[in-house]
């Protein structure tokens, strides 16, 4: 059987990461998210969702700028691969969604997740997912070069706005 995963084009996050510095030349948190969502899309491979949700009412995700179909909303911090990222602070990542009981299924397609939480002090901003239909998608690289541009968005964007 063939593993559709490792006919992906290597990701090179490293160059990622300067393309998305030079993008980001605004600190405007609107403007910024959805050109980060709009470039992973672009960038990444093997995807079929890349977006953010924001947390703008308590213990809530609230559905922010995204590339890919219409999406689950809002999401409570009890729910999903999303709220168990907001709730531990913790990026989680899912190589079958199928095998998570409470896994918010937006599209029947994604089969994995990669969901990564953004920080700013001590207060939750909200999460970045991404989904993809090929079980196993996301690996360790791929977590560390996913963080790695989430970093640089939070540093480049004013996070008290939005
Ligand atoms: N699957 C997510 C919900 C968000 S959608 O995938 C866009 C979850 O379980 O949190």
């Amino acid at each position: 059987m063939t593993d559709a995963r490792n006919e992906l084009p290597t990701t090179d996050y490293d160059l990622l990461a300067r393309q998305l510095e030079a993008l980001l030349d605004t600190p405007d948190a609107l403007t910024n998210s959805a050109q980060t969502c709009a470039f992973i899309m672009q960038s990444v491979p093997g995807l079929n969702w890349a977006g953010f949700y924001l947390h703008r009412q308590p213990e809530t995700l609230v559905l922010g700028p995204f590339q890919g179909k219409p999406a689950c909303n809002p999401i409570p911090f009890s729910k999903g691969v999303c709220g168990a990222a907001a709730r531990s602070r913790e990026t989680q990542r899912v190589a079958d969604v199928h095998a998570v009981a409470d896994h918010i299924a937006c599209d029947a397609d994604s089969r994995s997740e990669l969901v990564i939480p953004i920080l700013s002090g001590d207060r939750l901003w909200g999460v970045l997912d991404l989904d993809s239909p090929l079980p196993g998608r996301f690996d360790d690289q791929d977590q560390a070069g996913i963080e790695a541009l989430m970093a640089i968005f939070a540093a480049h964007t004013d996070l008290s706005t939005l």
